[in-house]
């Protein structure tokens, strides 16, 4: 085994003194709560939620860990923003207890399933009745049949996804959505859009698609089974149906508790300079984490279906938060110059420009697997700065902001994204009143955990109070 050279014990020895200091700083506010299970803070207890189930948005938290933030901070008026919205789960969540909620979200698929929500809602309180008209559709089945098809094979990268048979459905399925009326063809799209990865050779896997042996595609060393694909019709049945169930319930609720939702399309670093302060009592989200997945190729089979072409990918990539090897740099002030104060306070941060020091250090001298890694964390502590300090400037005084991140590593240093981030929150102007941790925190990816051992990396909800 290769020993660490000198430069680099200096580099790491720094970089844990420098957390040290941090930790110590925060250690009586980190409190392990076990109330936050993986189940509450991930999308998995979403899957026996009522309108949280439909579409399993891997990077989600369950609507119950919202309540359970709403109900221990007794949050019940006003308006609850999430900058990073994803599938809307704070929006949905906030509007179930009568809460106003915006949401920003940047990529098609996330707007798509908060645009069908909002129609879905719209069409329960207005009482009509589509519910028939897609039970005629799929009592029909007519994908099953020869008629006209619609294309959707715009992405190299989601060629042969499909078994050819089910490939044929979607595209017949493609073309009679086409022919029905708006509202009805939304929620059958919407119901489509459910079923994709379980009726493909593929599995979300992070930074990737993963691609099942029977695909044909080359499998490497270690092929890949993902077990059971789904047939197509009924998986588009059974979805339809859990949809069509949950619009049921939906409609018994007295629709006046319902809180009005609004989205907005597009990046946060754009959208939240424009929004009033003092405009939100709570804000609550979760942005990527620092962990290089990359939501532009995992939704490729989404973003192909939802007309998203390769062009279209490459500059939504460059939009998103940085987390991928491959986002460049992004010029912060040009967007905002009001941000330079964010800027400064990351400039001044020892524990962060350790880290950067020493990946700098490593990508100069050809030690880092990916040099896209060093460009990556900057421009991540960076951004995330500027979106801390647009999210204390939108709250109203004295509310909170609960945010959902993990600890990361890379290169053998644990990088404690909740101490940076709370720290930069804290120079913004926001108390830190706790960082609560997961009862167990996360391993770490594959690659790290061959060369480096397995530490224990802290999943955490922060607890911000603007002052
Ligand atoms: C961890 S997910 C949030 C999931 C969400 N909490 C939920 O429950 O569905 C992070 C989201 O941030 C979005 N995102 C990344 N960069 C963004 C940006 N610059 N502006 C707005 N949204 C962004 C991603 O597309 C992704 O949906």
């Amino acid at each position: 085994m290769l020993q660490p050279c000198e430069e680099v014990i200096d580099f790491t020895a720094n970089i844990a003194y420098e957390d040290d200091i941090l930790y110590r700083h925060f250690e009586n506010i980190i409190v392990k709560n076990s109330d936050l299970t993986r189940k509450l803070v991930s999308n998995q207890a979403n899957k026996t939620t009522a309108h949280f189930r439909w579409y399993k948005y891997k990077e989600a938290f369950s609507s119950d860990l919202v309540l359970y933030l709403l109900s221990k901070y007794n949050i019940d008026t006003g308006l609850v923003l999430d900058p990073f919205a994803g599938a809307g789960t704070t929006m949905f969540a906030a509007s179930s207890q009568g809460l106003g909620s915006d949401g920003i979200e940047l990529l098609p698929i996330g707007q798509e399933i908060i645009k069908t929500k909002i129609l879905i809602y719209d069409i329960c309180m207005e009482d009509e009745d589509i519910i028939n008209e897609i039970k005629d559709f799929i009592n029909a089945r007519s994908w099953t049949k020869n008629g006209e098809n619609i294309n959707f094979d715009i992405l190299p990268i989601t060629a042969g996804a499909y078994p050819p048979e089910t490939d044929k459905k979607i595209k017949r399925l493609l073309n009679d959505i086409a022919l029905l009326n708006s509202k009805t063809k939304e929620v059958l799209f919407f119901c489509l859009l459910c079923i994709l990865e379980n009726i493909s050779y593929t599995r979300k896997d992070g930074q990737y698609l993963r691609w099942d042996y029977r695909s044909g595609r080359r499998a490497g060393q270690n092929p890949f089974d993902k077990g059971n694909i789904l047939d197509f019709d009924s998986a588009f049945t059974d979805k339809c149906h859990e949809v069509i169930e949950d619009i049921g319930c939906l409609s018994k609720v007295n629709t006046h508790e319902i809180g009005h939702i609004n989205l907005y399309k597009g990046s946060c670093l754009k959208i939240l300079p424009t929004i009033p302060a003092n405009t939100y009592s709570a804000l609550i989200t979760s942005p990527p984490y620092c962990n290089r997945y990359d939501y532009t190729r995992t939704y490729a089979l989404e973003n192909a279906i939802l007309g998203v072409d390769k062009k279209l990918i490459i500059e939504l990539r460059q939009e998103m938060l940085s987390c991928t090897v491959e986002n460049k740099k992004k010029n912060l002030l040009n967007l905002n110059k009001d941000w330079q104060a964010a800027i400064d306070i990351c400039d001044e941060s020892h524990l962060l420009q350790s880290i950067l020091d020493y990946m700098d250090y490593l990508k100069a001298n050809k030690l880092l697997n990916n040099n896209g890694i060093a460009t990556m964390i900057r421009g991540y502590f960076y951004e995330m700065a500027c979106v801390i300090y647009e999210c204390y400037r939108t709250l109203k005084p004295q509310s909170y902001m609960f945010m959902v991140n993990d600890n990361v590593k890379y290169a053998g240093v644990s990088i404690s994204v909740d101490l940076i981030l709370s720290q930069i929150a804290e120079q913004i102007g926001f108390s830190v009143e706790e960082i609560m941790v997961l009862p167990r925190g996360k391993g770490n990816s594959s690659q790290q955990m061959g060369s480096h051992g397995r530490d224990e990396l802290r999943k955490c909800v922060y607890v911000w109070r603007k002052a």
